[in-house]
């Protein structure tokens, strides 16, 4: 995709979702739809580099009615999917729509409050006992582990959500079979290799290379912190990673770094990606405990 062709589709992007954001959520939507084009007119003419071809536009909006039933709100320029739609896109994604408003769901049940402060690794020298100290050392690392920034793109069932209060993907963005979206519609569409700040308004679509979600069994959304620890040291669920490459990918990764540079109007993990790299060794060299 050229520059300039990405620039056409994030405009597009942003004409097609701003009146959804901008809008009360509770509000009727009837007069967003009458002025803005459907989720299909940015097919028609706004990326001519990833033709969309009839039909597949589709795959958006299962995501829609998730979202509205998980919120009992309508979604502005989204046409309610048929049934036999629906069930087509959820194999395709590997989920029920019914999964896919449970992410949302799950994140405001049982995400904790957003940390703001991270300590290093030297805060629980103190703690004599290794495995209680590598047990304080993972519960540090879960400030940013279970932060918004990074539990948005680590859901369980369904898309990916959005902002700190964790709402789902505004478009309504389903996983599809690659956790890159739906087929004509891809993370890439928008999302590009940088943050890119809104041209009206406040705030930025975020973006690095690679973006995509993270697979199913790495979800952590809904999930405890002792969970989500067993989860990401074992090797069938983290992506074959040793204990080597996951502080690798703690301390290096720049999909994990972007977390602390998320782009205008975003809220960055706590700390920085040192620290949290620091805490990981800590953690590892403690051997690795998780919290019960
Ligand atoms: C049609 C355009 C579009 C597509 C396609 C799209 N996104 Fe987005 N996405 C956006 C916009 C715009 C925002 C910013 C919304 C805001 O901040 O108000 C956003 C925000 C996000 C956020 C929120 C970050 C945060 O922490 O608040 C995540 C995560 C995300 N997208 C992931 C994805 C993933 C993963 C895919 C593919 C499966 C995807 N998006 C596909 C337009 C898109
Ligand atoms: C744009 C989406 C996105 C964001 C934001 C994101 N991740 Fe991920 N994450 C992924 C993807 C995709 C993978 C799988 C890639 C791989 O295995 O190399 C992954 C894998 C991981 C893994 C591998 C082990 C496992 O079981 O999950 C860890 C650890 C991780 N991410 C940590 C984080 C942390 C910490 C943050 C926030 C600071 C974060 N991620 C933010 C998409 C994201």
């Amino acid at each position: 995709m050229t520059g300039r062709m990405r620039t056409t589709a994030i405009l597009a992007a942003l004409m097609l979702v701003q009146p959804a954001w901008a809008q009360d959520a509770t509000e009727a939507p009837a007069e967003a739809s009458g002025e803005m084009p459907p989720p299909d007119a940015m097919a028609d003419g706004s990326t001519p580099d990833e033709p969309m071809a009839e039909g597949e536009t589709g795959g958006a909006e299962p995501a829609a009615s998730d979202a509205e039933a998980a919120e009992g709100e309508a979604t502005a320029g989204t046409e309610t999917p048929t049934e036999e739609e629906l069930e087509e896109t959820a194999a395709t994604a590997g989920v029920t729509p019914e999964q896919g408003a449970t992410d949302a769901e799950a994140a405001e049940a049982t995400a904790p409050e957003m940390a703001t402060d991270l300590s290093g690794p030297d805060a629980f020298a103190d703690i004599a006992d290794e495995g209680e100290r590598s047990v304080a050392l993972f519960n540090e690392m879960g400030k940013v582990l279970q932060h918004p920034r990074c539990l948005n793109c680590h859901p369980v069932t369904g898309g990916p959500l959005q902002g700190d209060d964790m709402h789902p993907h505004m478009p309504p963005m389903i996983r599809g079979a690659a956790d890159f979206g739906p087929d004509g519609m891809n993370c890439n569409t928008c999302h590009g290799a940088e943050n890119v700040p809104f041209t009206t308004g406040e705030g930025s679509i975020p973006g690095h290379e690679p973006w995509s979600l993270a697979p199913v069994s790495m979800g952590w959304v809904g999930k405890s912190l002792g969970e989500i620890c067993e989860q990401i040291k074992d090797p069938e669920r983290n992506g074959g990673k040793d204990l080597e490459a996951l502080y690798e990918h703690n301390a290096e990764d720049g999909l994990v770094g972007w977390g602390w540079e998320p782009g205008e109007g975003r809220t960055p993990a706590p700390g920085s990606q040192e620290i949290f790299g620091e805490l990981t060794r800590a953690w590892i060299d403690t051997g690795a405990a998780c919290p019960s």
